[in-house]
């Protein structure tokens, strides 16, 4: 699989039958952002808003997302932000492996044509994923990791923030560590 730019990638993506979501769901979520981004986000799969406007993290959970971004001072449009699974598992159930499997050459080709600097997992099955099988979230949250020549972290997921709230200040400071990273990686670029 090669493409030269994410349109193209998109629209393959778009009528792809690797698995059988591709007939259930309204549409294709393939994700949103600065094709050029240094700092990308990687969900673990469209919800039923995402589902229903084709538009990662738009939902409830995304609203929280924004509102980090905010804090920290990054801005929405600056970042890419896309999901493990492209197409929404009906009712939000869990992806199975076989899906991700099957979703998982999308977002690595995603990832080549993007370049980011930095790629930020959200949540646990995100992480295990992208970083290692036995990422462990609550212990291992906000932790650096080199792989494929990216560096990569991951933080809670905001869905996970509105069931325990309790976890919204290791999100702060989590998400200041990635941008104050952003910016000394920005540093010593020219
Ligand atoms: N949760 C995710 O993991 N991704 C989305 O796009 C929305 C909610």
């Amino acid at each position: 699989m090669h493409h030269d730019n994410l349109e193209a990638l998109a629209t393959e993506c778009a009528s792809c039958k690797k698995c059988p979501l591709g007939d259930t769901r309204t549409n294709l979520v393939f994700g949103t952002g600065n094709p050029h981004a240094d700092l990308m986000f990687v969900g673990e799969a469209p919800g039923e808003q995402e589902d229903l406007s084709g538009v990662p993290f738009v939902g409830r959970a995304g609203q929280l997302l924004d509102k980090y971004l905010y804090a920290v001072d990054i801005e929405r449009k600056d970042v890419y932000i896309a999901n493990i699974l492209k197409c929404r598992p009906p009712k939000n159930r869990d992806p199975l492996p076989a899906e991700e499997d099957a979703c998982m050459d999308y977002l690595r080709e995603q990832v080549k044509l993007i370049r980011p600097k930095i790629i930020v997992c959200l949540g646990r099955i995100s992480a295990m994923r992208l970083i290692k099988e036995d990422f462990k979230i609550s212990k291992e949250h906000g932790a650096w990791f080199e792989k494929g020549g990216y560096l990569m972290t991951a933080v809670f997921h905001p869905a996970a923030l509105l069931r325990d709230p309790r976890r919204k200040e290791d999100m702060l400071e989590d998400m200041k560590r990635i941008k104050a990273k952003l910016d000394e990686l920005g540093a010593t670029e020219s």
